[in-house]
């Protein structure tokens, strides 16, 4: 009896399903979705595309997906890309330290004390890469080169936990190690040819078309209904397990649109934190009286002419909640009046929608007159 098998069977854990990878491989070739990624399996792509599809959903993804190739098509272009440039490309995605990230690990890759420009092909080099974890490692590796390596997201998470009625909570670091190495066994242990990176797709596509983690499931369509604990038990709602994460913390913000005829002031945020180096409108902790914003920007050396009150927001980062009221505030020319030690710039409507990385907890607060601003979040 394997390691795995002994823990399963010390927690009543059923096993998994019969043939579950021609069973799940045959499902992924009749039904799989046509993305633009899986046209080929060139690892640049593969990477490009699981990097931006954590946290994101795929209609979002597929046209920054298309303009970052587009811009960016390989690894040596993205390894020289600036960051100012590599920062806008990647505006409202979120969580841009991914795309720093993506940028060191592609200077690894072309360097010769790196990878000599050639891509790393196994997952024990590709976690040696900035901002790669076992699930993008065991994506890649099993999708650009076939490695029989598991990369369980939160649909495989969702979908073996159903079918084996499997109570672990997968909010926890050691169920996500455990039931990889539960599909790991199996992976290596099949013994007819397969493609892992299909397997492993499978996953992603059965989640997101039939095995619903939110609206009802489809157990109908399902290729592996036959054999589902919690859809035979009628429970399909009561998995995954999740053991309950802290609440967020809430911070007040005021947010100060601050114009004078043609321009605005934004302000850079500090190398480090969150939303590090990001541009934004200035902002003050709290819920600010117009008197208060008034005597702020006062005291920024400017001359206040008109205040307007703006709609409130409410922006969800994984750990803290923004909730912003917000102020437009006319000022007269700005003209030598800006501090100089501020990290602050004054911009047109149309520079900020070119060429500044404003992150989406802002996009309540845009400009009415940046004619295409799109945010992909709906967090406002
Ligand atoms: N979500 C994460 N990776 C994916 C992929 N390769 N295809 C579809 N959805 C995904």
């Amino acid at each position: 009896m394997s390691e795995t098998e002994r823990t399963i069977e010390a927690q009543q854990i059923a096993p998994l399903p019969e043939k579950l990878i021609s069973r799940l491989c045959g499902w992924y070739e009749r039904k799989r979705r046509n993305l633009p990624w899986r046209a080929d399996a060139d690892p640049y792509h593969v990477w490009v595309s699981e990097i931006m599809l954590q946290q994101t959903r795929v209609e979002t993804v597929i046209p920054y997906y298309e303009r970052f190739l587009k811009r960016l098509p390989d690894v040596q272009a993205l390894s020289q890309c600036p960051e100012e440039e590599l920062l806008k490309l990647w505006e409202g995605l979120g969580y841009y330290s991914r795309v720093r990230n993506m940028r060191d690990a592609a200077q690894r890759i072309v360097s010769p004390e790196g990878f000599h420009g050639v891509f790393p092909s196994t997952v024990e080099e590709l976690l040696t890469l900035p901002g790669l974890g076992a699930y993008t490692a065991g994506a890649i590796a099993s999708i650009a080169f076939g490695e029989r390596v598991p990369a369980v997201d939160g649909n495989a998470l969702r979908i073996l936990t159903r079918l084996r009625a499997d109570t672990r909570p997968v909010d926890q670091e050691k169920t996500k190690k455990a039931i990889s190495a539960e599909l790991s066994e199996l992976m290596q242990e099949e013994t007819e040819n397969y493609s892992p990176g299909d397997f492993n797709q499978a996953f992603m596509d059965l989640g997101s078309a039939v095995c619903l983690s939110h609206a009802q499931p489809a157990c109908g369509a399902c290729p592996l209904g036959g054999s589902c604990l919690a859809h035979a038990k009628g429970r399909e709602a009561d998995f995954p397990v999740k053991g309950g994460k802290k609440a967020r913390a809430v911070c007040d913000l005021t947010i100060l649109r601050i114009r004078d005829g043609e321009r605005i002031l934004i302000e850079k945020r500090p190398a480090k934190g969150l939303l590090a180096g990001l541009w934004e409108f200035p902002n003050r902790p709290g819920h600010l009286s117009e008197k208060e914003a008034l005597a702020d920007v006062e005291a920024l050396g400017l001359l206040p002419l008109h205040i307007e009150r703006l709609p409130a927001a409410k922006h969800i980062f994984s750990h803290v909640e923004w909730h912003m009221i917000g102020y437009e505030i006319r000022v007269a020319a700005f003209e030598g009046r800006v501090a100089a030690d501020r990290k602050a710039e004054l911009i047109t409507p149309e520079e900020l929608q070119e060429k500044y990385s404003m992150p989406s907890a802002f996009a309540a607060y845009r400009l009415p007159d940046e004619k295409k601003y799109v945010s992909d979040r709906s967090a406002i």
